[in-house]
């Protein structure tokens, strides 16, 4: 491969995806087909609960991220799990066709799971849209404004005494002095070389 480096010139947004009981922080969404109800895929990896939240549920949400939203919405969707937290709890949502949509975004689509495809270590979830509603006309977030930005978006206090790290790849914070050698981002999987000291 000359240089996969191409991939970060595709243009990807900010999304929580919710289903019930619980949802996520997603950037590999896509519209793929067009009409009345257009088909949307949403990449999720395997370790992540919603992924086995998806294989037992029908539908899902995709509320679209402003560049405006409280980054604690993307602290609660992004870098925790569901099987740990209610994520509800902190967040304020509207109930729409069962699902659970974010209010501080720009709208949302809800989609009918119709089709789905298993790599080693993501699904693609295929969902056709059956509603969808604008909430605001405001300017979302690009994954590249995000990764611009992830740094002042999640400002952290550095806890007492501890030292913390930010992953590069996905802003993830760890604190401890030192990361262990084994150590992998828990949200991306990339190894400790590619965290710094925030
Ligand atoms: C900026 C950002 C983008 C992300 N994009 C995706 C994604 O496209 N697919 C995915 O499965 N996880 C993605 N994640 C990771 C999940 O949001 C994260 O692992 C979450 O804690 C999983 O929660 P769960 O175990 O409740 O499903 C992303 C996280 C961040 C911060």
């Amino acid at each position: 491969m000359k240089n996969i480096n191409i991939t970060k010139k595709i243009t990807q947004g900010m999304y929580v995806l919710t289903t019930k009981n619980g949802g996520c922080i997603v950037d590999a969404v896509s519209q793929v087909s067009a009409g009345d109800n257009p088909l949307i895929a949403v990449s999720i990896m395997k370790k992540n609960y919603t992924n086995e939240l998806l294989k037992s549920n029908n539908k899902f949400a995709i509320s679209i991220l402003g560049k405006d939203v409280n980054p604690e919405i993307i602290k609660t969707f992004g870098f925790n799990s569901s099987r740990d937290i209610n994520k509800f709890e902190k967040t304020e949502t509207t109930k729409i066709e069962e699902i659970d949509v974010i209010n501080n975004s720009l709208g949302y689509m809800i989609c009918e799971i119709i089709d789905s495809i298993d790599n080693e270590t993501h699904t693609v979830f295929i969902g056709k849209i059956i509603e969808a509603d604008v909430f605001k006309e405001k300017e979302p977030m690009s994954y590249g404004y995000y990764q611009e930005h992830k740094e002042e978006l999640l400002k952290v206090n550095t806890e007492k005494g501890k030292t913390a790290w930010i992953c590069t790849v996905c802003g993830y914070i760890y604190y401890g002095d030192e990361i262990p050698d084994d150590f992998k981002c828990p949200v991306c999987g990339v190894p400790k070389e590619l965290f710094k000291i925030k």
